[in-house]
């Protein structure tokens, strides 16, 4: 029997062996796009406010975040899991807002590592990590994807808009190192003339580090309605592959699986890699297997939807893992999206759902 609850002490020992997945044929989209990656946001809240993400003029004091109760529980989001993973899920991603601000996380994570095998991991701003990266670990996280932009503290305190200091993030870093969990994914949005001076900086300082880090530069995306998004603010992919041959020599790699996110590059001299996220420029919907679940139980086929599909009503209306299993198939079934490959000025318009609750 799988744990559902958030009462029970261990998740796995005196379980036994993890349950095969009942079906393995893949579940395919409109265009044979299989799901593969579940992304799940645990709350919409987070502890900074990005310029870029939750600006402080719209997620004021006033801003009506998500209720406790509006919240999937861990009981249920584990039984999401159990029946995404029958369909074909094989990595699942907890994100936010700030997953870290969600009390007792850990216990979810102990929850989700049940089936180890699943690749689970995290992405966090890092502020909360130098408390929490041992007790994630000890729950069964594998590893961990941290957002940084900038090692320059005035450029990072204003960035997070909440003068958070850069050092307590790198220390966080160190710590999730110290504990194991790697690799560590740095993920730095680069945005034109906020911070994209110091690009070579960051790709030296984690080049450096060692292969414990990969740093991934990602275009900044038009997500949300309230971002202030403009094209010329966009750094294209292309362009910091220049900058950084030209201080640190590299090269291409091939990619780790198909539908990999990142386009990855290694140094010429052997000490590493880094890695460029290009939704804007080079579109990769063509094998996007992502789906994303919201705090409250939305289900979301693309970063950039105005739409998604809840669950939670099933959810708590009773609804058995049947029931579950037969909306996640229509929904699949029907998923046409490819937003980053058709952009234009009018869909950079749109209302679409912020990132900050679909988690990015
Ligand atoms: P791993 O390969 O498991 O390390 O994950 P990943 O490469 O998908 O990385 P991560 O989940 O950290 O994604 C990095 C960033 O890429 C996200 O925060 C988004 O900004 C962007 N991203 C990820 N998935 C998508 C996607 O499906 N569409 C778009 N447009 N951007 C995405
Ligand atoms: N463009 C690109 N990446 C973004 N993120 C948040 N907003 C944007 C945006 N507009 C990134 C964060 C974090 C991840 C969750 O998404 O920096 O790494
Ligand atoms: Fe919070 Fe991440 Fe958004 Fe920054 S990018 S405001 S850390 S959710
Ligand atoms: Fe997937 Fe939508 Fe991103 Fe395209 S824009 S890669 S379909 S999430």
């Amino acid at each position: 029997m799988s744990p559902t609850d958030t009462t029970s002490s261990s998740a796995r020992p005196e379980r036994g062996p993890v349950p095969p997945r009942r079906t393995e044929q893949p579940l395919l989209d409109t265009r044979t796009r299989p799901l593969r990656d579940l992304r799940i946001s645990v709350t919409d809240r987070c502890n900074f406010r990005c310029t870029y993400c939750m600006p402080k003029e719209v997620f004021g004091k006033d801003f009506q975040f998500l209720e406790r109760d509006q919240l999937l529980s861990f009981g249920e989001i584990h039984r999401m899991v159990r029946v995404f993973r029958d369909h074909g899920v094989e990595k699942i991603r907890i994100t936010g807002g700030e997953p870290l601000v969600r009390r007792k996380l850990e216990r979810l994570i102990e929850m989700l590592a049940y089936w180890d095998d699943l690749d689970l991991t995290l992405t966090t701003n890092g502020s909360l990590l130098e408390q929490k990266a041992r007790d994630l670990k000890n729950a069964g996280l594998k590893r961990i994807t941290v957002s940084l932009d900038s090692l320059d503290d005035a450029v990072f305190r204003s960035m997070n808009d909440v003068d958070f200091p850069v050092e307590k993030v790198l220390e966080g870093m160190e710590e999730a190192e110290r504990v194991g969990l790697l690799p560590i994914k740095v993920n730095m949005v680069v945005k034109r003339g906020v911070n994209d001076h110091s690009v070579v900086d960051m790709a030296r300082y984690f080049r450096d580090k060692g292969p414990n880090y990969i740093l991934r530069f990602i275009e900044f995306m038009d997500v949300g309605a309230t971002n202030g998004w403009k094209m010329e603010h966009v750094v294209p992919s292309r362009e910091l592959v220049e900058r950084i041959n030209a201080a640190m020599p590299i090269e291409s790699v091939e990619a780790n699986y198909r539908g990999e996110v990142a386009e990855r590059w290694r140094y010429r001299d052997g000490s590493g890699e880094v890695g460029f996220i290009s939704s804007v420029t080079q579109a990769f919907c063509r094998d996007c297997t992502r789906a994303r679940l919201s705090a409250e139980g939305r289900l979301f086929t693309c970063l950039f939807a105005t739409q998604g599909t809840d669950f939670r009503a099933l959810l708590r209306g009773g609804g058995d893992d049947e029931q579950i299993s037969r909306r996640l198939q229509t929904v699949w079934g029907a998923r046409a999206d490819r937003y980053s490959e058709i952009r234009t000025a009018e869909t950079a318009r749109l209302r679409k759902v912020e990132m900050s609750y679909i988690g990015g």
